[in-house]
C-alpha cells in the first residue's frame, strides 16, 4: 500500500498544491468501540467487494438494501450484483429522495418492509445512499426486531465524511431536526469514492462544508491543506480520498472517546445550532441543503466568536473566505427566498437539542482548529448578534 502524505503538523499558509499519492489499496480507518468496533473502508470501486465483506462478517446473512430512487437509478444494480456474486440473497426498499423521507411515515414503511422481507436477527440492513438514507435505514435497523445489524454504503460526500460514521441515526419531528432516533453503530462502512462521480455538483459542495468543518474544529493544518487543495478534492484527484480519510480519522477518534455525546463529540456540531435553525426555517427544502446550512452556520459561529472577543475578525474572515471560495453560502442574504425573522429564528434555535435550562450551548472557537463547547450562552446575546446579521 502506498502511504498518503500525512497532513503536516504546521503548514504555512502558502502550502504548495501537492496532492497525496494515489492509494493502490483501500484506506481502512478503524472505529475503536470495543464490542461495537468496526472499520471504515475508503477507496475507488469498493462496492464490488460489499458481498464478500458482509459474508466474512456475517456468514449466511440475508440483506435488505434501503436506498432512495435517485441512488437506486445509479447504484442499486451494482450493489445487488456485488451481493449476488457472494451468494447473498437481497431485497430492495426504495424511498423518495430528500430530507422529507426522514419522517415517521417513511420510517414505518421501511420497518414494515424489512419485517415483510423476513430480515431476522443475524441478517443485515444495508443503507445505500446519502445522510438521509443512512439516518433513516440506521434507525429502522435499530428498531425493527429490536435491533438488526447494518452496513453503511454512503453515496454522498457528506455521508462519506460524516453521517455514515459514529452511529447517530434518526428522523425529524415536526418540532425539529433529528429529534427522534437512536445511537446504533454500523458493523461496517464502505465509502466507495467512485459512487461520488454521479453526485450533483451542488450536493458535493454541500458535503464539502462538513469536510472544512473538521479542519475548522480541530485540525488547523488540515484546514490550511484544504485552502491550498480544495479544488483537487472537488476534481476527484487522490486528494479527495485523502480528505475523506482525514475526516473519518478525525470523527472516529472523537466517537471512540465519546460515543454518546456526553462531552467532546458535541464539537462535531460546529455550525449546527445556527445551521439547523436556518435549515428548518427554509422548510428542509432545496432552498438550503443541510451542508449549505452548516457552512452558513459555521461562518456565523466564527463571526459570533469574534463578536465575543474570542478570535480576531481576521480569523472569522479567513474561515468565511474559504467556505465562500468553495461556493458555499456564508451570509444570511445568500439564502434564496430569505431567512425567517429574528423571533422565528430564536424559536428554532430554542427547539434545538443544544438547549439546557434556558441557556444555549454553542460550539465556539478560539482560533482555526480550536473549537470548544460553551454551555452558558445568553440567548439575549445570540438575539442581538443575529439581529445585527439580519440587518447587515
Ligand atoms: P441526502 O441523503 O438527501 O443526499 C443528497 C441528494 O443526493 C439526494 O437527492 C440523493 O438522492 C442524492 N444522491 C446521494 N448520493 C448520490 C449519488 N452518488 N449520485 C447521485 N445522487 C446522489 O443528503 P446528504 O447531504 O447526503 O445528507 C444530509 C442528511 O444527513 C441530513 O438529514 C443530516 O441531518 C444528516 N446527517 C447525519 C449525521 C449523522 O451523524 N447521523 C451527520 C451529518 C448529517
Ligand atoms: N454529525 C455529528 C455527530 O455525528 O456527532
Amino acid at each position: 500500500m502506498t502511504a498518503p502524505k500525512s497532513t503536516p503538523k504546521s503548514t504555512p499558509k502558502s502550502t504548495p498544491k501537492i496532492a497525496p499519492t494515489r492509494h493502490a489499496e483501500p484506506i481502512v480507518v478503524p472505529v475503536a468501540l470495543a464490542e461495537r468496533a468496526y472499520d471504515i473502508v475508503i477507496g475507488r470501486g469498493l462496492i464490488g467487494s460489499l458481498g464478500a465483506r458482509i459474508k466474512t462478517l456475517r456468514p449466511g446473512a440475508k440483506v435488505a438494501i434501503v436506498t432512495d430512487e435517485t441512488v437506486a437509478k445509479h447504484h442499486l444494480a451494482a450493489c445487488e450484483a456485488a451481493l449476488k456474486s457472494a451468494g447473498i440473497e437481497s431485497s430492495a426498499i426504495v424511498v423518495p429522495p430528500g430530507e422529507g423521507s426522514k419522517d415517521f411515515t417513511t420510517f414505518a414503511t421501511v420497518c414494515e418492509a424489512i419485517i415483510a422481507a423476513r430480515i431476522e436477527r443475524g441478517d443485515i440492513v444495508v443503507a445505500l445512499g446519502g445522510g438521509v438514507i443512512g439516518d433513516l435505514a440506521g434507525f429502522a435497523a435499530a428498531s425493527a426486531r429490536r435491533g438488526l445489524d447494518f452496513v453503511q454504503v454512503p453515496t454522498s460526500l457528506l455521508a462519506q465524511v460524516d453521517s455514515s460514521v459514529g452511529g447517530k441515526t434518526g428522523i425529524n419531528s415536526r418540532h425539529g431536526k433529528n429529534l427522534v432516533g437512536a445511537f446504533h453503530q454500523p458493523i461496517l462502512v464502505i465509502a466507495d469514492t467512485a459512487l461520488l462521480d454521479t453526485l450533483p455538483k451542488r450536493e458535493f459542495r454541500a458535503g464539502y462544508a462538513e469536510v472544512a468543518k473538521y479542519g475548522l474544529l480541530g485540525d488547523a493544518a488540515f484546514f490550511t491543506w484544504l485552502e491550498a487543495n480544495w479544488q483537487e478534492v472537488f476534481a476527484g484527484a487522490p486528494a479527495r480520498e485523502h480528505a475523506i480519510a482525514v475526516c473519518c480519522r478525525g470523527k472516529a477518534a472523537i466517537v471512540a472517546r465519546d460515543e454518546r455525546e456526553t462531552g467532546e463529540r458535541a464539537l462535531l456540531n460546529l455550525g449546527h445550532t445556527f445551521g439547523h435553525a436556518l435549515e428548518a426555517g427554509a422548510g428542509f427544502s432545496q432552498r438550503l441543503l443541510h451542508g449549505e446550512a452548516v457552512a452558513l452556520g459555521t461562518a456565523l459561529a466564527f463571526e459570533f466568536s469574534a463578536r465575543k472577543g474570542l478570535i480576531g475578525a481576521d480569523v472569522a474572515a479567513r474561515a468565511r473566505a474559504h467556505l465562500a471560495a468553495a461556493g458555499l453560502p456564508t451570509h444570511l442574504k445568500d439564502v434564496p427566498g430569505g431567512v425567517p425573522g429574528i423571533d422565528a429564528l430564536m424559536d428554532l434555535i430554542a427547539q434545538d437539542k443544544k438547549v439546557k435550562r434556558g441557556k444555549l450551548t454553542f460550539i465556539l472557537v478560539r482560533g482555526i482548529g480550536q473549537a470548544f463547547i460553551e454551555n452558558d450562552v445568553d440567548p439575549a446575546q445570540v438575539r442581538a448578534f443575529l439581529a445585527g446579521q439580519l440587518s447587515g
